[in-house]
């Protein structure tokens, strides 16, 4: 059994190495840019609209199950080795994500500032929670 389920799982990250980093980039990017959209609204750079609730619906989407973009040894740019020698870390902070997200939601859904800008934050720490670990500074 452990073997068949290697076996498939060796050859869906060589026959798509490339799909994987590419669809980690985008979700990546997803994240960043529904965050940046609700996050400028939190910060009285942009006026509430009910149309942030379709960011915050994108965000909710990107952010599952995060740990399945990283199967073992898919490394990219900024991957830190931690990932796959501290896999339970690395799924811990990807769920905290996961909480956090539907949190944002639902302040975004309320339309109430105050509520947005304290889920856009605790959104924001779960990636720093993950990037500090997890992610390597960038090469110069
Ligand atoms: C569970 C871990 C984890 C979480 C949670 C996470 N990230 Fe990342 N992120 C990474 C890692 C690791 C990389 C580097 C990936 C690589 O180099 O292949 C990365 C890369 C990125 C990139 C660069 C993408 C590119 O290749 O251009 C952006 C932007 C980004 N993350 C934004 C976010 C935002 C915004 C959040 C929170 C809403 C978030 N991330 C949450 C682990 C995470």
């Amino acid at each position: 059994m452990g073997i068949a389920t290697l076996a498939v799982g060796t050859i869906a990250l060589s026959a798509s190495a490339a799909t994987v980093l590419e669809n980690r980039a985008a979700t990546m990017k997803g994240l960043g840019a529904n965050l940046k959209a609700i996050g400028a609204v939190a910060k009285g750079k942009a006026e509430y609209s009910p149309a942030l609730i379709g960011n915050a619906k994108a965000l909710v989407q990107y952010s599952k199950n995060i740990e399945v973009l990283f199967p073992q040894g898919s490394k990219g740019k900024r991957t830190k080795p931690e990932i796959w020698s501290d896999w339970a870390g690395f799924v811990k902070a990807s769920e905290a994500l996961e909480v956090a997200a539907p949190a944002l939601l639902a302040a975004v859904e309320s339309g109430d500032k105050a509520k947005i800008g304290a889920a856009t934050g605790a959104v924001g720490k779960t990636c720093g929670g993950c990037h500090k670990p997890y992610r390597a500074p960038k090469k110069k």
